[in-house]
């Protein structure tokens, strides 16, 4: 069984991001399971917690989850042009102490949205960025920017434009085979 671990950056209970994340895990074939992992919980990181017998009870449940999943599916929306604090906090907490990065390596995807036009796209390039430095390989094509997401969703929240459910089955495709590059 492979493992995705899916990482929001939003913590609203009605959050679009999450939804997109819902009708995105069902898209992966057998033997792939996706867990929503928590970030909301995580303090705040401070260098002072690097220290072992410092780091908070959360940021080693969080660091033994990642390490256990075999790659990682980023769902953000933008604030202010750039990732929303909790997740670049997530980014942060897993990316320390030096050297036991739970990131490297690991295979990566992101998908931005906004209710708007703009997709998220300022968030899903200072995301990809830190994804770069932290030596995750991306899916670079396609690119999942999803723009004007209310409209994509019925009142349950599940997806009914059949052109985005599409492009969405290719980009998981496209994520898999990188996974399965990965492995090999
Ligand atoms: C936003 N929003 C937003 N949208 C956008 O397209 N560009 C932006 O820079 C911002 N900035 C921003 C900052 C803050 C603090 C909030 C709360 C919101 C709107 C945002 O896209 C919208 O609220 C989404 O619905 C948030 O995603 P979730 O929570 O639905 O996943």
């Amino acid at each position: 069984m492979t493992k995705i671990a899916v990482l929001l950056g939003s913590l609203r209970k009605e959050s679009f991001s999450k939804k997109i994340a819902s009708n995105v895990a069902d898209l992966f074939p057998e033997g792939y399971e996706i867990e929503f992992v928590q970030i909301g919980n995580l303090p705040l990181y401070n260098q002072d917690f690097d220290d072992e017998n410092n780091a908070p009870a959360e940021y080693t449940t969080f660091r033994n989850t990642m390490k256990e999943c075999d790659a990682v599916l980023f769902v953000t929306p933008e604030y202010n042009r750039s990732v929303p604090a909790v997740l670049k906090n997530a980014l942060d907490v897993g990316s320390r102490p030096y050297g036991q990065s739970v990131w490297d390596g690991k295979p990566a995807a992101i998908i931005s949205q906004s209710p708007g036009n703009l997709s998220g796209f300022g968030a899903n390039h200072h995301l990809r960025q830190s994804l770069v430095f932290l030596n995750m390989p991306i899916v670079q094509q396609p690119e999942a920017y999803i723009g004007n997401v209310a409209d994509l969703l019925d009142e349950n929240g599940k997806m009914t434009n059949e052109g985005t459910i599409q492009f969405l089955q290719t980009f998981v495709d496209v994520f898999v085979d990188l996974i399965k590059k990965n492995q090999s």
